[in-house]
C-alpha cells in the first residue's frame, strides 16, 4: 500500500551513492535534464553565459547562484503549457565560480548580483513533455540587492529599523540568505532570510548582536568595502542588520509588484514558512529557526482567508501575513527524562512522544513578553523567546503541514553540539547527543491549526541502520529502508507521501545527499525509499513533486563547493569533457541548477 492511495509515480529505490560520485543518479526508467542553470540568460538583452568572462552586469540579467526553495505554479488559461518558476539564490561560492586572480571588486559585485530571487516562465509542448524556460517572457524577473522590499506589519517604521538611507524604516534594499520557503494558497511565494548575519560586520557587543551571530570580523564576501550599510558600526547604519531575518512574500504573477517583508512573523534565522488554512479560516504559518538549540514558531493571521479568486479576495489574502499572533513551541515528553541517555534508544513506552504548548509572544497586537514592546519582540524575536522557556531544538529546517491530514512535520536536520559541555543534553523530542543525522517530529494540533496545545511524536530518527542501531522509522523494519541523514527540505506528493531532501549526508554517513520518499500511513508507514542522489558536494533542495505527471524537480545547490576553479570537484550539469570546447552557453565548471526528473519514455 502506498500512502493514502497509489501515487502514479512508481519507482524502484536507488542504492545509496558514494559521496565522491559526480553524477545525478535517478531510478531505472527515469532520465533528467536541467530546467535552468546558473548564468542562463533571462531577458532579451541578457548576455550568454561565459564562465571565463563573467561580469556583474551580465549576472544581474542571468539566473543566480545556489538555488534553494523552488516551486512551479501553472499559469491559468495556458492549458498546462505554461508555468512560472520561482527560486531563491541563497549564497555564492566564489572559490569555484570565477578564475583565480579575478578582479576583487568585480568578484564582490558578481557575488551580490548572483544573490536574491528569480521568477521565470516555463513552457512545454504538452503535458507529457519536459519544461523549458522562456528567455524574455513577461513574468521573468530578477530580485537584486538594490530591489526595494516593503516592510509591513507592527514593526514597520519602528526606530529599530530606520537608517540614514531609509528614514521611513519601511523600505529595505535586497534580501539575503534566502533558504527554504513555501507557497501560499493565494499563489504567492514565501522565502526565509536565514544566515543574514554573515553579510554584516557589526560591533558584536550587544545582546542582540551576540544572539544573532553578528560579529566585528570582516565578512566572508567583504561587501562592507563597497557599501557602508554592510557594516553596522557605520553611523546611520546601526539598524541595517535588523532589516534582514524576515519572511519575504513575492507575487510571481505580478512583475510590477513590490515584494514585502512581514514583521508580524518575527525576525530570526528563518529557514522558511509553510501555510495552512485552519477550519476557522485563519491562516497558520509554521516556521523554523535553523540554529543549534533554537526554536520552532507559528504565526496565526488576524484576518481570515477568502477562497475566491476575485480581485477583492486576492486583495484580502495578500494582507493575511501582515498582522497576527506569534507563538513559540514547548515540547514535553511523556516518558521519564532519565530514559534519554543520548544514545537515541526507544523509551520503555515504545515511542518518543508527548504533548506541547504554543507559548504566546504577541497576541491580539499586545506583547506577551515581560519588559518588551511588540516592536522589540518582533525585531529581537530570539531574545523575546528566550524569556518564555521554549524547547531548544536540533536545528529546525522545513516545517510543513500536510494538507491531507493537517499534521505538521518538523525537520530537525542535526545538532552536533547537543550534550557537549555546557550545552543541553538529550530529551525525548531531541533524543540524541552529538546528533549528526537528525530526526523528524510529527505534530498533531489539539483542535484546528490555531490551537495553543498539541500532541507530538518522532516520525523518524535518521541514520544508516547498518551502522546506527538507534535509527528509527516509525516502527518500519530498519533493514528495509534507504539510509537517510540530515533531512532539510520536505514536500508532499498528490496522495500525501512525504518527500525529504537532505543536506549533509556525506559528512555523517558517507553517502551523497539525495531525495527520499516516505510513506506516512498504513503498513508501510516509515518506509524510506531513495529516489535520487545529487552530484559531488551538492545538497538537494526544492523539491517539487508532480507525481500525477510522474515528474520530480529538485534544485541542486552548491555542486562542487569544496573545489577550486582550477581543481573543480564537479562538472554538473554540463559535464564538458576535459580538453573539449564547451558548446555556447555551457561551462566546464559546476552550475547550481533546477533539474527535472521524468520518465525516460516521456
Ligand atoms: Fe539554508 Fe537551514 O538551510
Ligand atoms: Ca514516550
Ligand atoms: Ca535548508
Ligand atoms: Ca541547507
Amino acid at each position: 500500500k502506498d500512502g493514502f492511495g497509489a501515487s502514479k509515480l512508481q519507482f524502484t529505490a536507488i542504492a545509496p551513492v558514494d559521496a565522491a560520485v559526480d553524477k545525478l543518479t535517478v531510478p531505472a526508467g527515469f532520465t533528467w535534464q536541467p530546467v535552468i542553470r546558473w548564468g542562463d540568460p533571462l531577458f532579451n538583452d541578457s548576455p550568454a553565459f561565459d564562465v571565463d568572462h563573467q561580469s556583474a552586469a551580465a549576472q544581474a540579467r542571468q539566473f543566480g547562484y545556489n538555488n534553494d526553495y523552488t516551486d512551479i505554479l501553472p499559469i491559468d488559461g495556458s492549458k498546462d503549457r505554461r508555468a512560472v518558476l520561482f527560486t531563491n539564490h541563497e549564497y555564492t561560492n566564489e572559490n569555484i565560480m570565477l578564475p583565480a586572480g579575478f578582479d576583487a571588486a568585480e568578484t564582490r559585485a558578481i557575488g551580490r548580483a548572483a544573490h536574491g530571487l528569480t521568477v521565470v516562465e516555463l513552457e512545454r509542448k504538452n503535458k507529457n513533455k519536459p519544461w523549458s524556460y522562456v528567455k524574455g517572457a513577461g513574468l521573468n524577473r530578477r530580485f537584486l540587492t538594490d530591489t526595494t522590499y516593503e516592510l509591513d506589519g507592527p514593526a514597520a517604521g519602528s526606530a529599530l529599523l530606520k537608517t540614514t538611507a531609509d528614514p521611513s524604516g519601511r523600505a529595505i534594499k535586497g534580501t539575503l540568505g534566502n533558504c527554504s520557503g513555501g507557497t501560499t494558497p493565494w499563489g504567492t511565494i514565501l522565502s526565509g532570510e536565514e544566515n543574514f548575519n554573515g553579510y554584516f560586520a557589526a560591533p558584536g557587543t550587544s545582546d542582540s548582536d551576540k544572539r544573532y551571530g553578528l560579529t566585528s570580523k570582516p565578512t566572508a564576501r567583504q561587501w562592507e568595502l563597497d557599501d557602508p550599510r554592510f557594516d553596522t558600526r557605520n553611523p546611520g547604519y546601526e539598524n541595517e542588520a535588523n532589516r534582514f531575518g524576515w519572511i519575504v512574500e513575492v507575487d510571481p504573477f505580478d512583475p510590477a509588484s513590490t515584494p514585502r517583508k512581514h514583521s508580524a512573523m518575527g525576525r530570526f534565522k528563518h529557514e522558511g514558512a509553510n501555510v495552512i488554512v485552519a477550519k476557522s479560516g485563519h491562516v497558520v504559518a509554521y516556521m523554523g529557526d535553523d540554529e543549534r538549540f533554537d526554536y520552532l514558531y507559528k504565526f496565526v493571521s488576524a484576518g481570515t482567508y477568502r477562497p475566491g479568486t476575485t480581485a477583492e479576495d486576492r486583495k484580502n489574502n495578500l494582507t493575511l501575513l501582515s498582522e497576527g499572533d506569534l507563538y513559540v513551541a514547548r515540547f514535553t515528553g511523556n516518558s521519564a527524562p532519565a530514559e534519554f541517555d543520548g544514545s537515541g534508544k526507544l523509551p520503555a513506552d515504545g515511542a518518543f512522544d508527548g504533548s506541547g504548548e504554543w507559548l504566546p509572544l504577541v497576541v491580539g497586537g499586545q506583547s506577551k513578553v515581560a519588559g518588551m514592546s511588540v516592536e522589540e519582540v518582533l525585531v529581537y524575536t530570539r531574545l523575546a523567546a528566550d524569556k518564555v522557556g521554549p524547547t531548544k531544538m536540533d536545528r529546525c529546517e522545513d516545517v510543513q503541514p500536510s494538507l491531507h491530514t493537517g499534521k505538521v512535520y518538523v525537520v530537525c536536520t542535526n545538532n552536533t553540539d547537543r550534550g557537549k559541555t555546557g550545552k543541553e543534553g538529550a530529551t525525548e523530542v531531541n533524543p540524541r547527543t552529538l546528533n549528526r543525522d537528525g530526526h523528524i517530529v510529527e505534530i498533531t494540533e489539539t483542535g484546528d491549526q490555531t490551537s495553543t496545545t498539541f500532541g507530538w511524536n518522532l516520525l523518524m530518527v535518521c541514520g544508516d541502520p547498518a551502522r546506527n542501531p538507534a535509527a528509527y522509522f516509525a516502527g518500519f523494519p530498519p533493514s528495509q529502508v534507504s539510509p537517510i541523514s540530515c533531512p532539510d527540505n520536505v514536500a508532499f506528493d498528490s496522495v500525501g507521501n512525504l518527500w525529504i531532501s537532505t543536506d549533509g549526508a556525506p559528512s555523517s554517513i558517507g553517502y551523497a545527499d539525495g531525495l527520499f520518499k516516505v510513506t506516512l500511513d498504513g503498513a508501510d508507514r516509515g518506509k524510506v525509499e531513495q529516489f535520487l542522489a545529487v552530484p559531488r558536494d551538492a545538497e538537494t533542495c526544492g523539491p517539487v513533486i508532480h507525481d500525477d505527471e510522474r515528474t520530480v524537480f529538485v534544485a541542486v545547490q552548491h555542486p562542487g563547493e569544496e573545489g577550486t576553479f582550477a581543481d573543480q570537484h564537479s562538472y554538473f550539469p554540463d559535464y564538458v569533457a576535459a580538453g573539449a570546447t564547451p558548446k555556447p552557453g555551457q561551462a566546464r565548471a559546476p552550475r547550481p541548477s533546477v533539474v527535472q526528473v521524468l520518465r525516460a519514455d516521456a
